[in-house]
């Protein structure tokens, strides 16, 4: 796991606390591994927000630090420890991985640290172990699947396989699918899993041949989501039995995926051709500083920052009124490229999640499944 430390590229003098040290945001996100895309995309969308704001957010300079997560779970206390410790962040930014996220949060809890989610959807962190300092900008595993369940049933299909790695986001996504879907009336007839993250997909795909379901929901993300797609298509059975999933399947991933991804539906709270005009502004200026399409990983670290400029604003910069700056975060109305989105109680966004359908090389809107999706928030008590 490496460290570099670097300030904002861009900064201006501000009235407000030009005196004051920059604040410490420090990235713990996975640089390297099958969700290496998905960090680097957080951690461009991020600085993309800073930099449009002349390098000060609130009047107050940005300075990074950055960790290498990995995506690997036991190693994320100590990496958690070390941001918090030794290099005296005032904040931490991450991570992609619900497994990492979680050893995470428990440090952000112990070490009262401020603590952005800008992927990780583990129910958990805003559930049970909810606190005000904890933020997420990304979803909870929950909501964006729950609403898949109706959408695959009013499409007819009654007997569904899912599919995904075992670990907690694989876990959760396709219990949330299961939850909608039984719901309205359809049945899970198994469950196919395999370690994360391993991408040895074949016996399964065979299985899901030998079940001949109505359509298959699968929750994979990064590097293993390209290859699950490849490999489907390259058995034919996206000619004979469709496949949906959770939005990540197909994120970020069309470049790599091809023609293999075309037709494939998922749901998820954004869509590359949303018709917003802050949706169309982020995507120009993420191309021209990055030269690559923008992605729902992207959009959730660009909201990360503007989160945090609502807690700069309301202090004028001043991080040692935190009580203020969260408060003025929890309250917050972010106009994000995904559409309008606020927090609930637990600090998860209440956001619409959409039904896409990959067509043109990209995830096009079909729908909206859900309006305004407020996850439950179970075991939170604040
Ligand atoms: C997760 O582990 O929570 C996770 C990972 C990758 C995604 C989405 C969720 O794309």
């Amino acid at each position: 796991a490496g460290l570099a430390t670097s300030a904002a590229a861009f900064h201006f003098p501000t009235p407000s606390i030009a005196q004051g040290a920059p604040l410490r945001v420090g990235f713990m996100l996975p640089y390297s591994g099958t969700f290496a895309k998905l960090g680097k995309f957080i951690d461009d969308g991020f600085r993309l927000y800073v930099e449009q704001q002349g390098g000060s957010l609130g009047g107050r300079r940005i300075e990074f630090v950055q960790v290498d997560d990995e995506s690997k779970p036991e190693t994320a206390t100590d990496n958690m420890n070390r941001l918090v410790g030794r290099e005296k962040v005032d904040l931490v930014v991450g991570t992609v991985h619900s497994g990492v996220a979680m050893a995470m949060v428990k440090v952000a809890r112990d070490t009262n640290t401020p603590l952005i989610i800008p992927n990780a959807g583990a129910n958990e962190a805003t559930g049970p172990m909810c606190a005000p300092h904890i933020f997420r900008t990304s979803f909870s595993n929950w909501q964006v699947c729950q609403p898949m369940g109706k959408v695959m049933f009013d499409a007819g299909h009654r007997n569904v396989v899912t599919i995904s790695w075992r670990y907690a986001a694989g876990d959760q996504m396709t219990d949330a699918f299961k939850e909608g879907f039984t719901k309205a009336g359809g049945k899970v007839v198994d469950h196919l899993a395999l370690p994360f993250p391993e991408v040895e997909f074949q016996a399964l795909i065979t299985r899901i041949a030998t079940l001949k379901p109505d359509a298959v929901f699968a929750f994979f993300a990064g590097g293993g989501a390209v290859k699950f797609v490849k490999d489907y298509a390259a058995a034919g059975l996206n000619k004979s039995i469709p496949l949906y999933g959770a939005g990540f399947l197909t994120d970020g991933t069309i470049p790599a995926q091809g023609a293999d991804a075309n037709g494939v539906k998922t749901t998820l709270h954004y869509a590359d051709d949303l018709d917003n005009p802050v949706n169309k502004a982020f995507l120009s200026a993420f191309k021209a500083k990055t030269g690559e399409d923008g992605d729902i990983y992207a959009v959730q670290g660009y909201d990360a920052a503007a989160l945090l400029a609502e807690g700069l604003k309301a202090t004028k910069g001043d991080w040692s009124a935190r009580a203020q700056a969260l408060a003025a975060m929890r309250a917050a109305k972010i106009d994000s490229p995904r559409g309008p989105m606020s927090f609930n109680r637990a600090g998860n966004p209440v956001q619409d999640v959409y039904l896409r359908e990959v067509r043109n090389g990209r995830n096009e809107l079909v729908s909206i499944a859900g309006k305004a999706v407020d996850d439950p928030a179970r075991g939170c008590r604040v």
